[in-house]
């Protein structure tokens, strides 16, 4: 079970390092793909974001291992924005809702890479990036990459829920 996880982050690793510095796994759930690659790239902090409590506890216990590991409780919507290099995120949303969520908290020349299944729209997530000051890029089968091209525009995020109810694309 921790190896087919650690090879799913793997998969994503080269496609993280296009962009350096600070790293959040929106919706981390059990802790992938944000543990694994907080193994791989230990000079890199790793913040693992999720929104509810009880999971948050249980990740909790990685950081007395993983010193570059951190723990946030809350949605992603209501974070502070452009304060990460890298978001990633697997299984959070469909693609566009999960671009919406991610963007955000990007700063401008960071990017978000999504772990996305085989029938994923490349075409909404890109009309969703267009939206956020975001680009998609050239990446792999099961992964979008988006960059960040400026700073967050005013009306974003949305407020909680909205993203899902009233999709950009
Ligand atoms: C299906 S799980 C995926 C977990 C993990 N990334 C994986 O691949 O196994 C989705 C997680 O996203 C969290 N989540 C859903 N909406 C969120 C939001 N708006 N902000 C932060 N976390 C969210 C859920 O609580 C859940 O733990």
């Amino acid at each position: 079970m921790m190896s087919l996880t650690c090879d799913d982050a793997l998969a994503g690793l080269e496609l993280v390092r296009r962009f350096g510095g600070s790293i959040v796994d929106v919706g981390s759930g059990g802790g992938t793909p944000g543990i694994p690659l907080a193994v791989l790239l230990p000079e890199r902090e790793v913040t693992l974001l999720e929104a509810e409590r009880r999971k948050t506890e249980f990740l909790e216990q990685w950081t007395e291992e993983l010193p570059n590991l951190r723990v946030v409780w809350g949605r992603a919507e209501s974070q502070a924005t452009d304060c990460y290099k890298v978001a990633v995120a697997k299984a959070l949303a469909q693609p566009p809702v999960a671009a919406e969520w991610c963007l955000p908290l990007v700063e401008e020349g960071g990017g978000v890479v999504l772990w996305v299944g085989p029938s994923a729209d490349a075409s909404a997530v890109a009309s969703v990036a267009g939206k956020i000051a975001g680009e998609l890029e050239e990446s792999m089968p099961g992964f979008f990459v988006i960059r960040k091209t400026g700073p967050t525009p005013p009306g974003f995020p949305r407020r909680p829920g909205v993203a899902k109810k009233r999709p950009l694309a």
